[in-house]
C-alpha cells in the first residue's frame, strides 16, 4: 500500500505534522480536550488537569528578524501547589501541535510532587488560542516553524523565571529547569536541550520524532506484526484486491470507500493505509481485525468489508476526513480563524485531530492520568522505566546545582550580556 515519507527538514516539522494525517497528532503527554475534564480537588476521581487557568505572555513573532518587533499573545499554564520555594526546580511541559487546554494530571504530576517542582506549560504558536493571526493564510503561516517554537520556549523560560522571582521577591534567582515533551513536542524537548544547554538541566523526549526516515516501511511492517498472522494475511489480500480494482476501474473502488473526490491514487492509498494503521496505533485492533478475519472465513467480499470499516470507523467514529488526504484541497484551503478550542471545523486536519481527541484519546489518557501503570500491558516494564526516569532527573538536577556549574553559567551569561 501507500508508502510513507515521514518527516523532512527540521525547520518544517511543525508544518508537516499539521498537514500529514498519518503523523501521530498527539503525544503521550498531551492533555485531553476541554469539556468533561474535572479540576483538581473534585470528588473521588482525580482531575484530568492540574490546572486549566489561563495565563498570557507577550511573545516575539519573528525571532530571526531584529527589525520586526511584532508580538502576539501566547497562552500558558502554571501549577505551584507542589513547588518547594525557593530551591524547587521548574518543570517545563511543552504542549505540541494541538490546542493546549491545561496541565494534564499525568505522571509528570507525580514527579513534580516528588521533586517539589513548579509545573509550567506554554501553548505552541499557531495552536489553540496562541495564533498570531486571525487568518491562517499561507503568507501568515510563515512564522510557524519548530525553530521559531524553540525560541518561544527560550523566551518563555526567561519570562517565567522573572515572573516567579517577582512573586517570591527574589531578584536574579535562577531555578533548575527541566523540559518535557512527547512526540513532536518530544523532538522540541530534545532540540531545546541541544540548542540552549544553559537554559535547562536536562530534557525528557518521549517518543521524540528526531530522526526523519524517507519511505518508512518499517512502520507498516510493525503494523503487520501487531495485527498477527491471520489478520495480516487478510489485510494483505485486501490490499492486493484494492490494487487490482484500482487498475481496472478506479472510480468504482474509490466510490466504495466514499473517497471519489481523491483524484490522486497515492492520496487514496494513503487514506487506506492510515485507516488500517490507526486501529493498531491507538489500541483498537479488533475494530479492523474482527470483521476482516470473519469476512475471510465466511467468504464475504473483503474489499467491501474493509470499505465499511473505513467509512464507519475511521471516518465515522475516529473522525478522519477524506479531504485531509486530498493534496489539491490542502494546497487550496485556508483554514478559518482559530476560535476557541481547536479552530474552525471546516479545516479537515484540525477537525480530524479534534474528533480524535474527543473520542479516542480519553481512554489512553485515563490510563496515564492516574500515574498508575497497572492498566498498561506491561506494568512492570512501565514502572521500571519510570523509576529510571526519576533517577535520571534527580542526577541531572543535582549536577545542575553544583556550585561550579552555576558559576560557569553565570560567567557565560555575564559575557553574553556585554
Ligand atoms: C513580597 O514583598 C511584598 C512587598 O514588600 C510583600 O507584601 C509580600 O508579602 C512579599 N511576598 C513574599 C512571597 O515574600
Ligand atoms: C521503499 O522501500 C521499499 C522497501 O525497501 C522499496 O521496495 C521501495 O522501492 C521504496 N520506495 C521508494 C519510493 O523509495
Ligand atoms: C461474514 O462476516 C462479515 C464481516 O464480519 C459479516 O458482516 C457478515 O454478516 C458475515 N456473514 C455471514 C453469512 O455470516
Ligand atoms: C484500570 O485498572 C483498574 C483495575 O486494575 C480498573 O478498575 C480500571 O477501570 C482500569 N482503567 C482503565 C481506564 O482501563
Amino acid at each position: 500500500m501507500a508508502s510513507r515519507a515521514v518527516g523532512a527538514a527540521v525547520a518544517v516539522v511543525a508544518v508537516l505534522l499539521l498537514l500529514a494525517p498519518g503523523a501521530e497528532p498527539i503525544g503521550l503527554w498531551l492533555p485531553p480536550p476541554t469539556g468533561g475534564g474535572g479540576r483538581l480537588g473534585g470528588a473521588a476521581a482525580p482531575g484530568r488537569y492540574l490546572t486549566q487557568e489561563e495565563r498570557w505572555m507577550d511573545q516575539t513573532l519573528d525571532h530571526f528578524n531584529p527589525t520586526d518587533h511584532r508580538q502576539f499573545k501566547q497562552r500558558y499554564y502554571e501549577f505551584l501547589d507542589y513547588y518547594r520555594a525557593p530551591k524547587g526546580p521548574i518543570f517545563l511541559y511543552i504542549c505540541g501541535e494541538s490546542s493546549c487546554n491545561g496541565i494534564p494530571n499525568s505522571y509528570l504530576a507525580v514527579m513534580a510532587k516528588k521533586f517539589g517542582a513548579a509545573v509550567v506549560s506554554p501553548e505552541h504558536r499557531y495552536y489553540g488560542k496562541s495564533s498570531p493571526f486571525e487568518s491562517l493564510t499561507t503568507e501568515n503561516l510563515r512564522f510557524l516553524s519548530s525553530k521559531q517554537a524553540l525560541f518561544d520556549l527560550a523566551v518563555f523560560r526567561q519570562y517565567y523565571q522573572e515572573t516567579l522571582n517577582a512573586k517570591y521577591n527574589r531578584s536574579g534567582a535562577d531555578s533548575s529547569w527541566f523540559v518535557f515533551g512527547g512526540s513532536y513536542a518530544g523532538a522540541l524537548s530534545a532540540w531545546f536541550r541541544l540548542k540552549f544547554p544553559h537554559l535547562t538541566c536536562g530534557s525528557l523526549a518521549s517518543s521524540g520524532v528526531v530522526l526523519s526516515v524517507y519511505n518508512y516501511t518499517d512502520f507498516d511492517k510493525q503494523i503487520g506484526e501487531s495485527a498477527g498472522p491471520e489478520c495480516k494475511a487478510a489485510l494483505q489480500e485486501t490490499t492486493k484486491l484494492v490494487d487490482g480494482q484500482l487498475q481496472s476501474g478506479r472510480n468504482a473502488v474509490k466510490q466504495l470507500f466514499g473517497a471519489s473526490t481523491l483524484a490522486n491514487d497515492g492520496d487514496f492509498l494513503f487514506l487506506l493505509a492510515d485507516a488500517e494503521a490507526i486501529a493498531f496505533q491507538y489500541g483498537n485492533p479488533d475494530a479492523l481485525c474482527s470483521p476482516i478475519v470473519e469476512a475471510k472465513k465466511n467468504g464475504t467480499d473483503l474489499v467491501e468489508t474493509f470499505a465499511r470499516y473505513v467509512k464507519d470507523y475511521y471516518i465515522g467514529t475516529f473522525g478522519a476526513s477524506v479531504a485531509s488526504y486530498d493534496q489539491e484541497y490542502l494546497k487550496n484551503t485556508t483554514p478559518p480563524p482559530a476560535e476557541s478550542g481547536y479552530g474552525g471545523t471546516k479545516f479537515a486536519v484540525k477537525l480530524h485531530i479534534s474528533k480524535w481527541l474527543q473520542k479516542m484519546i480519553v481512554s489512553v489518557l485515563q490510563r496515564l492520568t492516574q500515574g498508575d501503570p497497572s492498566n498498561c500491558s506491561s506494568p512492570a516494564a512501565v514502572s521500571t522505566v519510570r523509576k529510571q526516569i526519576a533517577s535520571h532527573i534527580s542526577v541531572w538536577l543535582s549536577q545542575c546545582q553544583e556550585p561550579t556549574r552555576i558559576k560557569m553559567c553565570n560567567t557565560v551569561k555575564a559575557v553574553a550580556r556585554r
